[in-house]
């Protein structure tokens, strides 16, 4: 199920934000202290923002924002993000809860463009933004790695 964050989420926010596995190839992860110390009451509370909640527990988070970036192709986009704990990895759940943000997307703003930008060496991350339908814009270097920018083209509106 996709939510908003709710206080209880904010161990699950820590565990994200803290793992090594989960941001290997996110730049690194934060200091648990400094999380434990930072982080707002509801963490990730804001539109577009999903938490997804398996049986009551988070087990990841789905982001839709307009990030300021810098690549051409993406200025202005709606851009998907995706984090999950590792001990549900390959059991189909980004995928699933991907297809039912972007659905969202498509109701709230139809025809709307979505960007994704990830490490071409993030393996299961390619292969998600390929299952969920986005194709390649770009390759560039960046942050001491190759990046990737894919594109999902707007559906078009049934009448
Ligand atoms: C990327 C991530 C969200 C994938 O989550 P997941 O729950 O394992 O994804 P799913 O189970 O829905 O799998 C989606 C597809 O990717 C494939 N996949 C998942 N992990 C993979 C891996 N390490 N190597 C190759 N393929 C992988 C799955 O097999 C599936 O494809 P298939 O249906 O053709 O078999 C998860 O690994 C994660 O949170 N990583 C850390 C955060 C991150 O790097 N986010 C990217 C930000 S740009």
């Amino acid at each position: 199920m996709l939510r908003a964050a709710r206080a209880r989420d904010r161990p699950a926010f820590i565990e994200l934000l803290a793992s090594p596995e989960v941001h290997a190839h996110l730049g690194g992860p934060r200091p648990r202290d400094v999380l434990e110390r930072e982080l707002p009451e509801v963490p990730g509370r804001w539109p577009g923002s999903f938490v997804v909640d398996l049986d009551g527990t988070m087990i990841g988070q789905v982001l839709l924002r307009r990030p300021a970036g810098d690549r051409l192709a993406a200025v202005g986009k709606v851009d998907l993000g995706y984090l999950f704990l590792p001990e549900v990895w390959g059991l189909g759940y980004a995928a699933e809860a991907c297809t039912a943000a972007l659905g969202w997307l498509d109701r709230v703003l139809p025809g709307e463009p979505v960007v994704l930008a990830t490490q071409t060496a993030n393996a299961g991350s390619m292969r998600l933004a390929a299952k969920l339908g986005f194709t390649e814009v770009e390759r560039f270097h960046a942050w001491d790695a190759e990046q990737w920018l894919g594109m999902r083209s707007p559906v078009t509106p049934s009448r």
